[in-house]
């Protein structure tokens, strides 16, 4: 059931964790799977708690690790509500690399999970408004709006382009690639 709007805040959430060598690859570094696994508990958080349903991770945006996170930083994600469609809701996650020992912080990534709230039924259901409390929540609502309009648009290009694209045709452009034809 549709409800009045809220805010960002009461979302907001903030996930901290140590970096476990039990989370690192054989090269030393944390798998980038275990952050997104982490990105992905503070997006259901937010949006669980925005919408008070259950929700489901629809699509990601923007995961460019940056920099790598080593064993024995503190990783903190900080996921706020950003935009909220009708059933819907974008959640920007931004995660922070802290080497306890030097003090030195790393921004890793910042990331967007769409959600989709469900109902019993697990159809998508309607969640509440967002209420947009200062500059910076209207910033990355219209952010996220735009980013939306982008993603259908690139989506639409490139469908047409594959329609468009006939193997005979682009072999030429394989030349000077980093690839071998073997047929
Ligand atoms: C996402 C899902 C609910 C969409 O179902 P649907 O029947 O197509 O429903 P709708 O077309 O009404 O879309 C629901 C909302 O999802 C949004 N949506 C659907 N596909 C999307 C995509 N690829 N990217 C972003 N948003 C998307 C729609 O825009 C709509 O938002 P709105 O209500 O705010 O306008 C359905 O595909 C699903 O359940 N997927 C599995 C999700 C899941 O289980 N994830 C866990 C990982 S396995």
């Amino acid at each position: 059931m549709p409800t009045s709007p809220r805010s960002v805040r009461h979302s907001q959430t903030t996930l901290t964790e140590l970096m476990i060598p039990a989370y690192a690859n054989f090269g030393g570094k944390i798998h980038g799977g275990t952050l997104l696994s982490l990105m992905d508990k503070v997006a259901y958080a937010c949006a669980a708690k925005h919408a008070g349903e259950y929700c489901v991770t629809v699509s990601v945006d923007g995961v460019n690790f940056r920099q790598p996170v080593e064993v024995g930083e503190l990783v903190s994600l900080m996921g706020s509500v950003n935009y909220v469609g009708r059933t819907s809701l974008v959640v920007g996650i931004k995660v922070i690399a802290e080497n306890v020992k030097t003090g030195v912080v790393k921004h890793t990534n910042t990331s967007y999970f769409t959600m989709v709230a469900k109902n019993e039924a697990g159809e998508p259901t309607e969640v509440p408004p967002l209420l947009l409390e200062t500059p910076d929540d209207a910033r990355r609502f219209l952010e996220a709006m735009k980013r939306k309009e982008l993603r259908a648009a690139y989506s639409e290009h490139f469908d047409n382009a594959r329609t468009a694209m006939l193997l005979q045709e682009n072999m030429a452009a394989l030349a000077g690639e980093r690839c071998v034809v073997g047929f």
